[in-house]
């Protein structure tokens, strides 16, 4: 069975006829071509597909795409600003050692950049339990904690 849904992704209304089996994370990747959203485990156990929908951080891979008729999507790419301005979490990720090989960068950035909306000052138990459903192999998450302390002084800055 095939449905039109009508969703805000990354601040533009689309649309868009989906299967009843159909995930998010294949609509964001198939049909609109946004693939810094990244399949992984496919089980909602890595983290790697986190996307945010109406500002929570959500396992794409898991989320039927049915249910987001209505609602607002944002993914990696929806964080670059007006000139290709990265987000400050993108900034901090870079400057600061949180990517490696990168496969598990746009989802904790997603999941990093809820945390910072719900909490602009979290301590490092705070980040580690807002990234506690991301997984990376790479890093042993001590640049990815620093990455996102940096964020959040840069974006109080920003905000001051
Ligand atoms: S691919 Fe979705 S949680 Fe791993
Ligand atoms: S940077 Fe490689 S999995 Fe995290």
């Amino acid at each position: 069975m095939k449905k039109l849904i009508s969703f805000t992704l990354n601040g533009h209304e689309v649309s868009a006829e989906v299967e009843s089996h159909r995930m998010l994370l294949e609509l964001l990747r198939e049909t609109f071509d946004l693939k810094g959203t990244k399949p992984g485990c496919g089980q909602g156990e890595c983290g790697a597909c986190t996307v945010l929908v109406d500002g929570v951080n959500v396992d794409s891979c898991l989320y039927p795409a049915f249910e987001i008729e209505g609602k607002s999507v944002t993914t990696v790419e929806g964080l670059i600003g007006e000139g290709n301005k990265l987000h400050p979490v993108q900034k901090s990720f870079v400057e600061r050692g949180g990517i490696q090989c990168g496969f598990c960068s746009p989802g904790m950035i997603m999941s990093a950049t809820a945390l910072l909306k719900d909490n602009p000052s979290p301590g490092d138990e705070e980040i580690k339990r807002g990234i506690s459903g991301n997984l990376c192999r790479c890093t042993g998450y001590v640049q990815i904690v620093e990455s996102i302390r940096n964020a959040a002084e840069r974006m109080r800055e920003n905000a001051g």
